[in-house]
């Protein structure tokens, strides 16, 4: 059985199923989520054709009780978790299309619900199996377009959410100083999925490279920063 125990949120597809793909070739057994199961399983299929074995669970960031399930079955079959990696985001076309002074309320607070509240749920559930973990780690995929020092116009919501993101680590690592587990929000760069689109810079496979060092170090490393490629951007 694998040493360490991962969970990447909204592994599905993009940044996040790249992140699975690279932690498990690295030894680490990680679990795949997805809110919705079918895609979940596709996806876990698609890794197994490669000769990766990841776990699979059906967790929706924005439904307790689906992390509570999640938590109860990585209690259940390996009394600990490692690392856990807040990747499932959206950024909605309407936040595209429209600046803050015209963007809709109920857009802000639903992305808000997913990209924010989310995290922080999964923190909060998931934390008693962090804390059997000898070197835990907590990264939230944040975004260079939720950093103040360097914030513009245009997709408010998306903006909003993950600035407060940013809020959400450096609470939780100062809350946790000492205990072992570090929490750092992550800017994966501007990569080739879904979410940003065909002209972006870099793959995912690029992108996830950036972020793996983090996630596997034996060394305590930081905690409380915002990182691209492992170096600091201003928050
Ligand atoms: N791509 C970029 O250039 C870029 C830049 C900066 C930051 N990011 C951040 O990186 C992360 C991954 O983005 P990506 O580019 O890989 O996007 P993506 O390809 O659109 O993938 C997003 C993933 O999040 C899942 N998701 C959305 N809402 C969820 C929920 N409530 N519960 C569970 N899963 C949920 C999606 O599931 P479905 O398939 O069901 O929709 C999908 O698996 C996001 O946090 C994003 O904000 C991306």
């Amino acid at each position: 059985m694998a040493d360490k125990i991962a969970v990447v949120t909204g592994s599905n597809k993009g940044i996040g199923l790249e992140l699975v793909r690279q932690l498990s070739r690295a030894g680490v057994f990680t679990f795949l989520t997805s809110r919705n199961e079918r895609k979940g399983l596709e996806a876990q299929a698609e890794l197994a054709k490669e000769g990766i074995e990841a776990g699979f669970l059906h967790m929706d960031v924005t439904n307790l009780l689906s992390i509570h399930a999640a938590a109860r079955h990585i209690e259940e079959q390996h009394g600990k978790l490692d690392i856990l990696v807040n990747n499932a985001g959206i950024l909605p076309d309407e936040d595209a299309e429209s600046g803050g002074l015209i963007i809709p309320p109920d857009i802000v607070r639903s992305v808000f619900e997913t990209n924010t509240l989310g995290p922080l749920q999964v923190c909060q559930v998931m934390l008693p199996l962090l804390r059997k973990s000898h070197a835990g780690r907590i990264i939230n995929i944040s975004s260079g377009m939720g950093s103040l020092t360097d914030m513009d116009g245009g997709y408010p919501a998306y903006r909003i959410s993950k600035t407060a993101l940013n809020a959400v680590t450096r609470i939780l690592a100062t809350e946790l100083a000492g205990s072992g587990i570090t929490v750092n929000s992550v800017c994966p760069g501007w990569v080739k999925t879904d979410m940003g689109g065909p002209s972006a810079a870099i793959t995912t496979d690029q992108s996830a490279n950036g972020i793996l060092p983090l996630l596997l170090s034996e060394a305590p490393g930081p905690t409380g920063q915002f990182l691209r490629d492992g170096k600091p951007v201003p928050w």
